[in-house]
């Protein structure tokens, strides 16, 4: 199958590409490197001993996107490109509305046009909101969102829906639609090669590359955001689930859309909570130190819970995740003490 990647250089994407490629499938990127660098994608390779062929461009420049996409006409778009950053995403709504959103049209718009037929999306728990209680299945009201990163999850997932739906009638549409949407818990970890892994840009916002960075030495100690929740040690919980394993849940994805039409959401996740201290002394485990942390005031935003029911996932895809904390916090650290300053050299 040809699988064309809008965002493949990024952190998911990129391990999308090495599961993708292990699986026979031919792999295309398209990244403008908002985020990311194309050494991830050289990297991609060296791993694979396979090529990747790169685009950059704007996801949203629909002009760009019709050459990229009739010289490669992909059996499946896998669209990894947004930005991601919660905090960031308050202070510049617009940014993230235009380009989270613009995005999926343009594509869409392409689809329509050239008669493209699958496309799996990245979504997120966030979706589910405050008010659900976890596990989380896909049949679970979408929630209220906290933040407008979270509404474009939202909103782009009604978008992706609503077409699909337009096309089983013809209309303007060549052929219906066939749309995955995937709702990732907590992706950490890295490939256990220790070539690619998470590069966040400055401070990091989510918790495994800022425990990393603490236990690597870039960074004095982790702040905990609050000890006192109604959990068995009094911090968060959450579905942290190991990056390959997720990468190969859109292998599966990507061949159900291939075969299927209409909409599917799946979770994908590993139904496993585990707390922050958990992650913290899980952690200190694999680098061999334990890692110094603080207790801090609570983050506006958070939920105290949120794992994911990852049955659908496994009845309809045959997929699970099978690798656990330790193997986690073993390949996230390979990745940091490898490369303590990311992809730059
Ligand atoms: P990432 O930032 O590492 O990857 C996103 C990639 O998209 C980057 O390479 C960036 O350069 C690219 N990009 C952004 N805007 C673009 C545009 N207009 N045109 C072309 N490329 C563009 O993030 P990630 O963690 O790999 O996340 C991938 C997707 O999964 C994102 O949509 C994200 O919102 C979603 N997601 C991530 C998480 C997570 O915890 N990492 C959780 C849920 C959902
Ligand atoms: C966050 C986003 C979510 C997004 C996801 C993946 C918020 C409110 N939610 O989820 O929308 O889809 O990232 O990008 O930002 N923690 C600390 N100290 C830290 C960092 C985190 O204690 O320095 C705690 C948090 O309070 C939380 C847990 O660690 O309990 C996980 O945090 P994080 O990695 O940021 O993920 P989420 O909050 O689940």
């Amino acid at each position: 199958m040809k699988t064309l990647l809008t965002g493949g250089a990024g952190y998911i994407g990129s391990h999308t590409a090495v599961a993708m490629l292990e699986a026979g499938h031919e792999v295309a990127v398209v990244d403008n490197y908002a985020n990311s660098s194309a050494e991830a994608i050289a990297r991609v390779e060296k791993i694979t001993g396979k090529k990747v062929a790169l685009y950059e461009a704007d996801v949203a420049d629909k002009e760009r996107m019709m050459e990229i996409l009739k010289a490669e006409m992909p059996d499946c778009i896998i669209h990894f490109a947004g930005l991601k950053a919660v905090g960031e995403s308050v202070a510049m709504p617009v940014e993230y509305y235009r380009n989270n959103i613009d995005t999926t049209l343009t594509l869409l718009e392409c689809m329509r046009e050239l008669g493209l037929t699958s496309i799996v999306f990245s979504s997120s728990a966030t979706v589910y909101g405050e008010d659900n209680v976890p596990p989380f299945t896909e049949t679970a009201p979408k929630g209220m969102c906290t933040n407008p990163y979270g509404w474009t999850k939202w909103m782009q997932e009604q978008m992706l829906t609503d077409a699909a739906k337009a096309s089983e009638k013809g209309e303007d549409w060549k052929t219906p639609l066939s749309v995955v949407l995937l709702r990732y818990f907590n992706p950490v970890g890295a490939h256990e090669s220790g070539l690619i892994g998470e590069d966040p840009q400055g401070i990091p916002n989510n918790l495994m590359p800022y425990i990393s960075q603490v236990a690597v030495g870039r960074r004095d100690h982790l702040t905990v955001f609050g000890d006192d929740y109604d959990t068995p040690d009094g911090t968060c919980r959450r579905d942290y689930i190991h990056v390959m394993d997720l990468a190969e849940g859109h292998v599966k994805a990507a061949e159900y859309a291939a075969e299927h039409k209409g909409t599917e959401v799946f979770n994908l996740g590993t139904g496993e909570p585990y707390s922050v201290l958990e992650m913290v002394k899980a952690f200190g485990r694999a680098c061999g130190h334990d890692v110094a942390y603080e207790i801090g005031a609570r983050r506006a935003g958070d939920v105290q819970d949120s794992w994911a029911d990852a049955s659908k996932a496994k009845a309809v895809l045959g997929w699970e995740a099978s690798r656990g904390i330790d193997e986690i916090c073993r390949d996230a650290w390979n990745w940091q003490s490898h490369n303590p300053q990311g992809y730059t050299k």
